[in-house]
């Protein structure tokens, strides 16, 4: 979605905010602007296009202060142009302000002030916000911001400047992200913590309903009512080293790279004398775990088919009665969520509106509730309160990658303790699989070798119509997220199904120009996966086949194979996916396609 970055200090305000927007850009990107006050008048600068244009722009008119704010859109309301990307100032030429989220009732409002003579210039819902803090505005932007909180309705975080408060910087927030920084006078606020980091490590994640005033000597912190209250403000974890491509052409193929490290990372502290151990984080009794007979999985995307993924996992570790559902759907569903639930919210961003309101609406109908996220302190992470925090670092790529792995990491170990602490899990069993797991960052970097040749099966096959990704039992839910990914940053259209569910439709869509990548990982499946691939090989579908190293039978039906180490059957999905990331990798970039930043896509998506 769209991305904020306000600067307030003795640095060049421009150069802050634009360096900032520039990490914000994967959020959304088809605008930007940046706004700075001075001298009793609010002066910006907007662009369509990318940050780099906005730059120019900004150097160009010769913009500088020592405050300001900015944003990168990705339009919502109004179409993609110069006059609707923010800063949006009021026709008064006294507030500017920059918005993430939706005004639900921004036509009504705007009706109502045209009625009383203020003249609207845009087609966005933002400019409702800023001409009703134009029109109330008598000196006192706290007031003014307080009557606008109970004015407009639905999802907002607002950065607000005022003409004669060069030195302040106000935010209010109410469903959309938005971090508060400080440092040794100097002021940030951002929607992504990432944007802070090189400068302050000290931040505020805001709450639903606050207000903050930001200057060069402090934040404060007010409710929607103007009462102040005191916030205690968290470290940041994470590096700005993490937060740059390094060598690498892009940050997908970074964190692909990533990905030994981060299982390694996700293991470290949660495993004790050969077996699992998530006691720091959960304190869990084995009466609970008993007690919670059915285990909700909700995630969108990528986070969803991890869980997906940790349902085949743990269906083979104990006695689990599991759903995975999308979280757009689990709103509106009427399924059975009650004490006896354990719901379990995944999201690498922790900021989901989809995956948020599911996890409110579990809360409050009295689920047992946890979340596996990759931000510490993000909206979800605070809300529910108990969280396995996944150590993947900062995500940047727009596709999802490390964070699948350390997602699917993070909940093998809940399904084991889970399993250990309901006594269902024997321990040979779980010695084997806490060997086989930390064996596993071994088995990524032997994977990663094979990029090459990787690299030039994809180039073969750059020019398809589409793909078909096949795969039985616990290959299925890494083809899942292979379609996913190739589709994403490919623009190619690519589908996942069971390998026995082809037969009976999908399979009338194959022909010579729709290759099938068929996961068949040598376990009990390997021979009616084989089967599936020969129907598809009898409609002339090209094969490519991820099999297990060794398995030179696999040979006989197509001369392009991936390999893949051989690791105990549960463990598949961890092997898997890896090839199939390079492989989407490589044929978007065969395909000139923009990786990073996939059109249409935004990297946290927190409209619902
Ligand atoms: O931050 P989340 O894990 O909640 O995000 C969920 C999806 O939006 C996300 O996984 C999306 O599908 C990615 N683009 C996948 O690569």
């Amino acid at each position: 979605m769209c991305g904020i970055m306000g600067y307030i200090g003795h640095r060049e305000a421009t150069n802050v905010i634009l360096d900032g927007l520039a990490k914000h850009e994967y959020r959304g990107y088809d605008s930007a602007g940046i706004a700075v006050v001075k001298d009793n008048e609010i002066l910006e600068v907007r662009t369509i296009g990318r940050v780099s244009v906005l730059a120019a722009k900004v150097a160009a008119a010769g913009l500088t202060g020592e405050a300001g704010i900015g944003h990168t859109r990705w339009a919502t309301h109004g179409g993609v142009s110069e006059t609707n990307a923010h800063p949006h100032i009021s026709s008064d030429k006294r507030v500017v302000l920059v918005h993430n989220g939706i005004i639900e009732n921004a036509r009504e409002i705007r009706k109502d002030l045209e009625l009383r003579g203020i003249k609207f210039h845009t087609e966005t819902d933002t400019e409702s916000a800023v001409q009703y803090l134009g029109y109330v505005y008598n000196g006192d932007p706290k007031e003014a911001i307080v009557k606008l909180t109970k004015r407009i309705r639905g999802a907002f975080a607002l950065v607000i400047m005022f003409y004669d408060r060069p030195g302040e910087i106000w935010t209010a927030r109410k469903g959309s992200p938005l971090v508060v920084g400080h440092a040794n006078g100097e002021g940030f606020c951002a929607s992504d913590p990432t944007a802070l980091l090189e400068y302050t490590r000290v931040v505020w994640f805001m709450d639903d309903d606050e207000i903050a005033r930001i200057t060069r000597e402090r934040c404060e912190f007010f409710d929607f009512a103007g009462v102040p209250h005191n916030k205690e403000p968290m470290h940041l974890d994470w590096d700005a080293a993490m937060t740059s491509r390094g060598e690498y052409p892009h940050f997908m193929l970074k964190e692909i790279h990533e990905q030994p490290d981060v299982v390694a990372h996700t293991l470290l502290g949660r495993i004790a004398g050969g077996g699992v151990d998530l006691s720091r984080e959960l304190s869990w009794t084995p009466e609970e775990a008993k007690k919670w007979r059915k285990i909700h999985f909700v995630a969108c995307g990528t986070s969803h088919y991890a869980t997906v993924a940790a349902a085949y996992i743990m269906e083979n570790l104990g006695k689990f009665d599991i759903r995975t559902e999308v979280a757009s759907e689990y709103r509106y569903r009427n399924m059975t969520i009650d004490s006896e639930t354990l719901a379990v919210f995944v999201s690498q961003s922790g900021e989901t509106a989809d995956t948020l309101h599911a996890a409110r609406l579990a809360k409050s109908r009295g689920a047992k509730c946890l979340v596996i996220t990759n931000v510490r302190g993000s909206t979800i992470d605070r809300e529910v309160g108990e969280s396995i925090i996944t150590p993947a670092g900062p995500e940047i790529g727009v596709a999802a990658t490390k964070t699948f792995t350390a997602q699917i990491t993070a909940l093998t170990l809940l399904g084991m303790y889970l399993a250990k602490l309901r006594g269902e899990l024997p321990e040979d069993s779980e010695r084997r699989l806490i060997s086989a797991l930390m064996d596993i960052p071994g088995k990524l970097s032997l994977l990663l070798a094979k990029e090459k040749e990787i690299e030039e099966l994809a180039r073969d096959f750059a020019d398809a119509r589409g793909f078909f990704f096949i795969g039985r039992g616990i290959a299925y839910p890494p083809a899942l997220e292979g379609a996913l990914k190739l589709k994403e940053i490919s623009y190619l259209h690519a589908e996942a199904y069971p390998a026995g569910e082809m037969k009976h439709g999908p399979i009338a869509l194959l022909d010579k120009e729709l290759p099938v990548v068929a996961l068949v990982p040598k376990n009990s499946l390997w021979e009616k996966t084989v089967s599936n691939i020969e129907e598809s090989m009898a409609r002339r579908s090209p094969i490519i086949a991820l099999a297990t190293e060794g398995d030179n039978e696999i040979k006989q039906y197509t001369d392009h194979v991936i390999f893949t180490p051989a690791t105990e059957p549960e463990l598949y999905p961890f092997v898997a996916v890896i090839p199939l990331q390079l492989f989407a990798y490589y044929i978007a970039r065969q395909r000139g396609c923009d990786i990073d930043m996939p059109r249409n896509l935004a990297k946290s998506v927190t409209v619902e």
